[in-house]
């Protein structure tokens, strides 16, 4: 029989790496929740419909990427629907603030996500077919402060706060600004002019946006077509005096508060909710796959998907990326000082298996105390008994009958190698913390 493995492109986690992944997560929660912002967690499929309008038919991620069925009916009062994994949260939640009505409160929402997304993209180094954002929005009504530049300066604070926190070095914020609906709208028009003479040239992808989104032309990956790229007019150059004026407000806060910045006039994005303040944060050492995150404003979000008027910022982290840029930081860390492992408080080797029962008696009584305790087996030789605590834990524990009768206990030390006999009462205290 052939063996059934994880399919392409997504993969499993294991310890020791998830401790790597909690740690990143528990500094996500712990960094968000000075900023006030609070968890959502939205369904992991939506109707297909939230993404053709939200993120845009003409992205990739809609017209190539997405994992679409058609989810039939099961009863005579139900009808079947067009569902999709989601390929990327913002929409959810856009959609989860518009079906809950939170734009009544009046109050600005700040919410972050943390969950896996789905893309059928080509598996690599750093992307997967299933993989994992951390994410943020802060979206409500105008009068809630929603449009302010400062919400944006304030995002792009709390992202380098997060990043420093976790001890990421080397990261680069790449920011742009996309302009309004109708800056972009001028400016499409303006590329689509630009690109007519030019298209012929490019490839088939580029060809067919250059007449539907020419935006996207700038998203194109393939080498031979980015010097014709290269010659194409800058959006910059089509923003009108608001817009200039709110990004002028982004990048004087970024000043005022130290976060350094790289103006990248090409910065587009792949989702066509974006208006205005477009960012990523680039590692190098991540290779092709070099976006940390990606984010940036989305004011007609909500209207495309028939919700109320609710401007909003927010961003998406690859956590699959950001894990394999902290390995690789804490290997060359390593190879400098070599720590080692985190190991358990102690390893309780019970001497025979009628010795099993009183074991996991003690073992219960240390781990209520707060003690990392593995327990062994009383079917194992005590040879085998010690080859396993040392790899598992920083001492041993040995419970045989006399032991257990005295209430005496033998306790080694690995590291130092002393032998102890320590009163039952008086053990947790020994161990820990
Ligand atoms: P995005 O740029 O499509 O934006 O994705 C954000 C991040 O998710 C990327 O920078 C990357 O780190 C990670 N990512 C994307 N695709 C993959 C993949 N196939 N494998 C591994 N990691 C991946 C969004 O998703 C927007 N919803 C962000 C946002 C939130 N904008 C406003 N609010």
């Amino acid at each position: 029989m052939s063996t059934l493995k994880a399919v392409r492109g997504t993969r499993d986690l294991l310890p020791p790496e998830t401790v790597l992944w909690n740690r990143v997560e528990a500094t996500a929660r712990k960094v968000f929740a000075r900023y006030n912002f609070g968890e959502i967690r939205t369904p992991i499929f939506e109707e297909t419909s939230l993404f053709a309008r939200g993120v845009g038919e003409e992205t990739d991620i809609v017209s190539k990427e997405m994992y679409t069925w058609e989810d039939r009916a099961r009863a005579q009062s139900e009808k079947s629907q067009s569902l999709t994994l989601r390929p990327e949260n913002t929409a959810g939640v856009v959609r989860a603030y518009i079906e809950h009505k939170l734009g009544e409160t009046g109050q600005l929402q700040k919410l972050y996500y943390i969950g896996p997304q789905f893309r059928r993209e080509r598996p690599q180094k750093g992307r997967y077919r299933q993989f994992w954002q951390i994410g943020a929005e802060a979206i409500g009504p105008p009068s809630a402060g929603s449009e302010s530049p400062l919400r944006d300066a304030e995002v792009l604070e709390m992202l380098a706060t997060f990043l420093d926190e976790l001890g990421i070095t080397g990261w680069t914020l790449e920011l742009n600004s996309v302009g309004s609906a109708a800056d972009r709208a001028r400016y499409n028009e303006t590329l689509r002019a630009a690109l007519e003479p030019l298209a012929p040239k490019m490839c088939a992808d580029c060809q067919r946006r250059a007449v539907t989104n020419p935006l996207r032309v700038l998203d194109c990956k393939v080498a031979e077509d980015q010097p014709i790229i290269a010659t194409l007019p800058r959006i910059a150059d089509s923003l009108d005096e608001n817009s200039r004026a709110h990004f002028a407000q982004v990048t004087a806060a970024l000043d005022a508060a130290g976060v350094p910045y790289k103006l990248n006039p090409r910065l587009v994005r792949g989702l066509d909710y974006y208006t205005r303040t477009t960012f990523e944060f680039t590692h190098g050492g991540l290779g092709a796959q070099n976006a940390l995150l990606g984010g940036g404003r989305y004011d007609g979000l909500s209207e495309a998907i028939g919700g109320p008027r609710a401007p909003g910022i927010g961003f998406a982290i690859g956590l699959d990326r950001l894990v394999l840029t902290l390995q690789a930081q804490e290997a060359a860390q390593n190879a400098a000082s070599p720590q080692a492992a985190e190991k358990g408080h102690a390893y309780i080797a019970p001497l025979g298996e009628g010795l099993n029962a009183a074991a996991l008696a003690l073992a219960r009584e240390l781990r209520r105390k707060g003690l990392t305790i593995e327990l062994g087996d009383g079917s194992f030789r005590l040879k085998k008994s010690f080859e396993a605590a040392e790899r598992a834990a920083r001492r041993i524990v040995i419970l045989g009958e006399d032991e257990l009768k005295s209430g005496i206990l033998t306790v080694k030390d690995f590291a130092s190698g002393i032998q102890t006999k320590v009163a039952r009462d008086g053990l947790a205290e020994f161990l820990g913390p």
